[in-house]
């Protein structure tokens, strides 16, 4: 599925060795398949097909302009949850129409840029919203869309951090008091409520937990238009997994099947917001070896990459896979080598920034790797740089996008100059 593999004990990145890509454009490096992100995008759109869907991709799972454009190329919208995401939006050259903002705290400035770029939808998450909704567009005398976000009570067994869809969470309005929302929106003249927008977490890989989050919003539908509200949207969120592990994620046909039969008999106007799926799988972070060091009982692998460029084990204790990138003979047989093969040891592969939450992977099974050695970090196309910080004033680092023999520089590496640079003031 994903176009980093091994040869010969070797990882390419399509046709460009992985080594090649650190020697030339240095390490802590964030590397990315073009074929892999436009397939997975691909993916989603022929599952989805019956229902001719607007693909507006989560641009807070991987932000680069040059990714974005890529995919504005091919049709995709974009989904924004901020002033900035917009402006990245509008940048890679997307149509504003195809833009949908979300968030639970948009601003008054933010609101007005989007309405002015003529986006195509709000995504209105609490009673207070919709008010300011109105007011904002009567001072610029528009009109808008939005759809009102809900939360279906559904448990889809995700982290709580990226749990979003259940009661008591800060997104959205909770599913049972939607209908009381529409009901006082009745009547209001500039944001025309046009339908529902739902995200029950992320990653869901349970497909059954995501049909049921999408059965309760398409059931309010049915309900609020027996009561005279005129919708025709649904915006069922992103949430799609991506391989951590191996090939864990259901494909993007099984999460479609699952929910078509339902949408389908709407006659629905379908948005989706996949940001992982697409991006997840796209990427790696190569990071070469500092020292190794035995504590104890411990060997700690320590690398030039961290917890600035990858939080997610920190902040969610999530797995990624890591193997060298020149493993020789010790190719991984499959992504999980928690069992023991021969020639392995354990070690945690750690950062060098200043916090015991620092880490990359705990525990794993490696071959023998010595100091300058390059390891892979796979899994990291999506909500890792995005996620980036210069924590320890550690300039982020760059990005590169490859598209089979060819490997361009997307974002150049930070200096220690950019570290300072908005404090020149
Ligand atoms: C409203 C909304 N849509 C889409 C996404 C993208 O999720 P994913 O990258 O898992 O597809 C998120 C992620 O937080 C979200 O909050």
């Amino acid at each position: 599925m994903d176009e980093f593999q091994f040869h010969e004990g070797r990882l390419f990145c399509e046709q460009i060795p992985a080594a090649d890509l650190a020697a030339r454009f240095g390490t802590p490096l964030y590397v990315y398949s073009q074929a892999t992100f436009v397939a997975h995008y691909e993916r989603i759109v022929a599952a989805f097909a019956p229902v001719e869907p607007l693909i507006c991709y989560s641009i807070k799972s991987c932000p680069n302009v040059h990714l974005c454009r890529l995919l504005a190329e091919r049709g995709s919208g974009f989904d924004v949850v901020s002033g900035g995401e917009l402006y990245r939006a509008l940048q890679a050259g997307a149509d504003p129409r195809k833009i949908v903002f979300a968030g639970v705290g948009k601003t008054d400035a933010e609101v007005v840029e989007a309405l002015r770029a003529g986006i195509g939808l709000f995504n209105i998450e609490s009673r207070s919203e919709l008010g300011v909704m109105e007011e904002l567009l009567a001072q610029l005398d528009r009109r808008a869309e939005g759809a009102l976000r809900v939360n279906p009570d559904v448990d889809a067994g995700t982290h709580h951090y990226t749990t979003t869809g259940r009661k008591e969470t800060k997104f959205g309005v909770d599913i049972d008091q939607a209908v009381e929302v529409f009901e006082q929106h009745r009547g209001a003249r500039r944001l025309r409520l046009c339908g529902i927008h739902l995200h029950i977490g992320s990653p869901v890989f349970d497909v059954a937990a995501y049909a049921r989050g999408i059965e309760r919003g398409v059931a309010l539908i049915d309900d609020l238009r027996r009561r005279g509200f005129e919708l025709d949207t649904i915006d069922i969120g992103g949430g799609f997994g991506a391989h951590y592990r191996g090939a864990e994620s259901p494909p993007a046909a099984e999460y479609a099947a699952a929910v078509l039969p339902a949408l389908r008999s709407r006659g629905l106007r379908v948005i989706l917001e996949p940001g992982r799926a697409i991006a997840g799988n796209a990427g790696i972070i190569l990071t070469r070896v500092v020292h190794v060091k035995q504590s104890g009982t411990k060997r700690f692998v320590i690398v030039d990459a961290s917890m600035n460029e990858l939080i997610r084990p920190a902040l969610y204790d999530a797995y990624h896979f890591v193997w060298p990138v020149e493993a020789g003979v010790l190719t991984p047989p499959h992504r999980r080598p928690e069992q023991p093969f021969d020639g392995l040891q354990p070690a945690d592969v750690v950062g060098p920034v200043c916090e015991s939450g620092d880490f990359l992977a705990r525990a794993r099974l490696l071959p023998e790797v010595r100091r300058g050695d390059l390891l892979a970090v796979f899994t990291a196309g999506a909500y890792a740089m995005s996620m980036a910080s210069q924590y320890n004033s550690r300039p982020r680092a760059a990005e590169v996008l490859v598209d089979r023999a060819d490997a361009r520089l997307i974002r150049r590496r930070e200096t220690y100059s950019d570290l300072v640079a908005a404090e020149r003031v």
